[in-house]
């Protein structure tokens, strides 16, 4: 079984998805995580962001892994190491762009996303693009999406709960520039599935997403 979570920023996707995969008992696969990854190992070798064919070239060699432990949670492990929080980061945020940006790269992600899901007995997929390129024949699709201040509420709440000092302001900019760099890019952009099942969580709490979310696909 394969669910496909799509959305824009701080619409939920992640803590939901979470949540969704574990009732299930299928895999969790943050795709957005891998993204992140490899704008981390660019920015750390130094890159021209700009370079497609190094971001290519890297992308190809690097080693993945999104992990599940029952007492620690996920994590992210990029060639060996755990860099879960490095890849949270506003700075590395704002530079996911240069690495979404390029076909190359996303083809080759598509392809690990892909043999990672279809590892298990299921997956639920949560990014920007599943419904409609990495699992176009997904068995459910969904879109979530939330208010623009409630959006901005939330990832403030959660990088502040996550120890970094952030203002409103610069966050609320943050969201802004990303939703339209998501939406607008030429390659796989934001958008909502023709099939997708819309779900406006900005009154909702996580417990009503994920029912909502169980009972589309019961
Ligand atoms: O958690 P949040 O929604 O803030 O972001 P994320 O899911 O970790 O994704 C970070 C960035 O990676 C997004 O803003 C997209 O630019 C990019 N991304 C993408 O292009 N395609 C995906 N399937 C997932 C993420």
């Amino acid at each position: 079984m394969i669910i496909a979570i799509d959305g824009p920023a701080g619409s939920g996707k992640s803590t939901v998805s979470k949540m969704v995969a574990e009732k299930l008992g299928i895999l969790y696969v943050d795709t957005g995580a891998m993204y992140r990854a490899i704008t981390l190992k660019a920015v750390n070798m130094h890159l021209d962001l700009k370079d497609a064919d190094r971001l290519i070239e890297i992308t190809k060699n690097s080693d993945i892994k999104l992990l599940h432990d029952k007492d620690k949670g996920f994590s992210v492990l990029l060639d060996g190491k755990d860099v879960s929080k490095e890849i949270r980061t506003p700075e590395l945020t704002n530079k996911v762009k240069f690495i979404a940006g390029v076909p190359g790269v996303r083809e080759e992600m598509v392809k690990i996303q892909r043999k990672i899901a279809r590892s298990g007995q299921g997956a639920v997929l949560e990014g920007r693009d599943i419904g409609t390129i990495v699992f176009p024949d997904a068995d459910r699709k969904i879109y979530l999406n939330a208010d623009f201040k409630e959006r901005v509420k939330r990832r403030h709440k959660e990088l502040v709960e996550g120890g970094q000092k952030i203002d409103y302001a610069a966050i609320k900019a943050d969201v802004d520039r990303r939703d339209r760099n998501d939406m607008e890019r030429k390659v796989a952009p934001l958008k909502k599935a023709d099939d997708a099942i819309e779900i406006d969580t900005t009154k909702l709490t996580i417990e009503e997403t994920v029912e909502k979310i169980l009972s589309c696909i019961k």
